[in-house]
């Protein structure tokens, strides 16, 4: 066969060709060769189209012909009786799992990175941490270029750190803005806004649900306060407090009183309340004062964190003096619950009772070490690299047979890294749905919650799963824990829509 000619127009519209032959047969033969022509015009806008939003939306497109590609293959693949039968419409739920099927072989995703054989390398001090979700190292090894490191000194490519227990209102480098414009990629503190947070508390430095002790003092609170100075009012609220006629034994520094070494937590234990009085007022900022107190089973006085209530085993448990004025108001509770000891009991029910789902999944935080944390954080931001680089297999993320579409997300308990895909029904995209096929997935994967054995025996909870929080990868902390809530179903399922293969993380308690 030879090349088509090439057509030549003139005025009138007709190509010359036909000019000389007006017979029937030759304008046939000219009108076969000119839809031939057409055919292949369209078939070269459509390329060209489909190059041009290619250009502009990958990603999109690919899951939509993905999507096309599997009703074709999928409707050719049914007998045409079936498909003459309405089977699409009857059978749902062996569509759904066509579906599934379909999708979890598609989006067997290789990374190419393998963290077992190549772990994520952090330039440092070896660190203490029995085994972590994802492959991670510390160590100082000059013929590899590691990824991450402390401190500004790295080279490009290598993730800057900053690491510190300290309050930014002493050391104002830890403040998060402040340490993201010096240049850190990633910044570990106390605050739960923080990329990787480091807090005080932890299950296994605390025996936080160590059984009461009687409370044999004569005065009201004890204090531990080394220094008065400080950035705060916590002198001047332990002096409000004395003036109230509040008796104070003090073995710190600051006011001492009390002479002689004690043991801390052991004096503690019988005083009726402790003055957990931090240096400084900063969010998410308590330190080992407030959580001694709570092993004691001495109902906290706080100075400190304005959101100390966040930090609170149960509510009622603490006492909080937001600011100088609160100190006569405290002062005047405090001498309530010394007088009647049921009610003091009441602020300690969280000993008997366990403490709140809430408290419980701040602390579960810290079952997996600060340095694992920061590996997984690592491994996780590599591979949302990748995933969005040019080169990344394209992935359906969803499948549509009929009315019905099926999205595919992932999920992952908190403090692990390997992701679970669960499958979830345009009929019925829930946040009910949701939490419903994230139980039953881990159910079938008989998962045990990271935090099972670190947590003390008497709240370990029971065999079954309970979800306390769900939400979208990459969330921090503080948004995880307490801001961050999807405002209804509706606005889930546009989230699941706008973000193809959208990852969340769940809290278990
Ligand atoms: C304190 O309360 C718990 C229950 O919350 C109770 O079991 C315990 O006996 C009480 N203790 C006292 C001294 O009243
Ligand atoms: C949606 O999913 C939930 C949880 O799986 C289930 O209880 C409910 O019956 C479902 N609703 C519909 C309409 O399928």
């Amino acid at each position: 066969m030879g090349l088509l000619p090439i057509p030549r127009f003139t005025k009138s519209g007709r190509t010359q060709e036909q000019l000389p032959n007006s017979n029937a047969a030759s304008s046939s033969h000219t009108k076969k060769k000119w839809s031939k022509l057409m055919l292949l015009f369209v078939v070269l806008v459509v390329v060209a189209e489909i190059a041009f939003l290619g250009r502009l939306d990958m990603a999109k497109n690919a899951a939509i012909w993905a999507d096309s590609f599997f009703r074709l293959t999928s409707s050719a693949s049914l007998g045409r009786d079936e498909v003459g039968s309405g089977v699409l419409g009857l059978d749902v739920d062996s569509e759904f799992d066509g579906c599934k099927e379909w999708l979890e072989r598609e989006d067997s995703v290789g990374y190419s990175r393998d963290f077992e054989k190549e772990p994520i390398l952090v330039k440092g001090f070896d660190q203490e941490f029995k085994s972590c979700a994802v492959g991670c190292k510390f160590g100082f090894n000059p013929n590899k270029k590691p990824d991450a490191a402390f401190g500004l000194r790295e080279q490009p490519g290598t993730a800057r750190v900053l690491r510190s227990m300290e309050s930014s209102h002493y050391y104002a480098e830890n403040n998060l803005a402040h340490a993201r414009r010096r240049g850190f990629n990633i910044v570990m503190t106390t605050s739960l806004s923080s990329d990787v947070p480091v807090g005080y508390f932890s299950w296994a430095e605390y025996d936080i649900m160590a059984p009461l002790q009687p409370k044999t003092e004569n005065a009201l609170a004890a204090a531990f306060i080394s220094n008065c100075a400080a950035r705060n009012f916590r002198l001047q609220a332990l002096e409000a407090l004395e003036k109230a006629g509040i008796k104070i034994d003090s073995y710190g520094g600051c006011h001492r009183n009390r002479y002689g070494r004690v043991e801390k937590v052991g004096a503690l234990k019988h005083y009726k309340f402790s003055l957990a009085f931090e240096n400084s007022n900063e969010e998410d900022y308590v330190t080992e004062k407030f959580f001694q107190s709570l092993v004691a089973g001495s109902v906290p006085v706080v100075v400190g964190a304005p959101n100390i209530q966040d930090f609170a085993p149960s509510s009622g448990s603490i006492l909080h003096i937001r600011e100088l004025n609160d100190a006569e108001s405290v002062a005047k509770a405090m001498k309530y619950l010394a007088e009647h000891s049921d009610a003091h009991n009441q602020s300690l029910r969280w000993k008997f009772e366990g403490p709140s789902d809430s408290f419980k999944a701040l602390v579960d935080m810290a079952a997996v070490h600060s340095s694992c944390r920061l590996c997984i954080y690592l491994a996780t931001m590599i591979r949302e690299k990748e995933e969005q680089s040019p080169g990344f297999p394209k992935r359906p993320c969803k499948c549509t047979r009929g009315l019905e579409t099926v999205y595919q997300v992932y999920v992952r308990e908190r403090g692990r890294f390997e992701m679970e895909s669960i499958f979830l029904r345009s009929s019925n995209l829930t946040l009910e749905a949701l939490e419903s096929a994230v139980l039953s997935k881990f159910k079938s994967l008989k998962h045990v919650p990271i935090w099972k054995l670190e947590r003390p025996e008497s709240i370990r909870g029971e065999e079954q799963l309970k979800i306390y929080r769900i939400y979208p990868l990459g969330k921090t902390q503080r948004e995880a824990l307490y801001t961050f809530r999807f405002g209804g179903d509706a606005e889930f399922r546009s989230h699941v829509q706008r973000n193809p293969c959208a990852k969340f993380e769940i809290i278990f308690v």
